[in-house]
């Protein structure tokens, strides 16, 4: 299967007032078209770093990321945001929905942007994260879990070919958050998109084709879920 996304050799450095952080040591990463990944690691040990360099929304200090042929590494930040679009989706924490546009507007923004919200497609991302019936709904009258399946289907608006999510559910109560995550698999599944999901429950993580453990800077493990009787590699 095509290779959607890729990482090389990735190295993350920060500049901290006691010298410099290395967070990610030399990260590699093969996603290939479909595929679904868990991330999993301690709090700090850089997965959101690394989500933010595979979503183009962060540069790495050495080493490549790619979607496709594109090195996104390579972008500045303009340039990301456009090849970005209509390839990778992002369902972060913040999910940052307009709060006086309805359901339904979010997830077409990206069309409205473009002059053309595609009505249709948005409610069937709306209907495949359950939520048809709250089309019209503003995001102060939905709940923290309706309000990420609205952030995943309208991840999924331009037909990405891969989703990133960090922690989507991490405020969330268990049934809430298994919803979410379902919504997800299944939204992403129907639409071909593979996705990165980085999660501290492992009940979710054994839901993915593939598991990858961070720690220490480097990302190892990334056998198939269903071969996995152990963590790590
Ligand atoms: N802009 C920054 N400048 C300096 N250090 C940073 C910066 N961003 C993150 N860090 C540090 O890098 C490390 C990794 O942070 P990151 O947010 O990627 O961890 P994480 O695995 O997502 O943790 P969590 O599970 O708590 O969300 C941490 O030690 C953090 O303090
Ligand atoms: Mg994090």
């Amino acid at each position: 299967m095509e290779v959607v996304l890729a990482a090389s050799a990735l190295v993350r450095r920060y500049p901290t007032p006691g010298g410099p952080l290395t967070v990610l040591e030399g990260v590699d990463l093969q996603v290939r078209a479909g595929e679904t990944w868990a991330i999993q690691g301690p709090s700090g040990s850089g997965k959101s770093t690394l989500l933010h360099l595979l979503a183009g929304l962060d540069r790495p200090t050495s080493g490549g990321v790619w979607w496709g042929a594109t090195a996104v590494h390579d972008l500045a930040p303009e340039a990301a945001a456009r090849a970005r679009s209509g390839r990778v989706g992002l369902v972060f924490q913040q999910h940052h929905l307009l709060a006086d546009l309805t359901a339904l507007e979010n997830v077409t923004l990206p069309g409205r942007v473009r002059g053309r919200p595609d009505r249709a497609r948005g409610l069937d991302l709306l209907a495949s994260v359950d939520l048809a019936a709250r089309a019209d709904a503003v995001p102060r009258t939905l709940s923290g879990g309706e309000r990420l399946r609205v952030a995943v289907a309208r991840a999924l608006y331009g037909s990405p070919r891969v989703v990133l999510a960090d922690e989507p559910t991490g405020s969330l109560d268990r049934a809430s958050a298994d919803t979410v995550v379902e919504a997800l698999l299944r939204a992403a599944g129907a639409d071909g998109a593979a996705v990165v999901l980085v999660t501290h429950d492992e009940r979710v993580a054994a839901r993915a084709d593939r598991r990858a453990w961070l720690d220490e800077g480097r990302l190892t493990g990334d056998h198939r879920t269903s071969d996995a009787t152990t963590r790590g590699g």
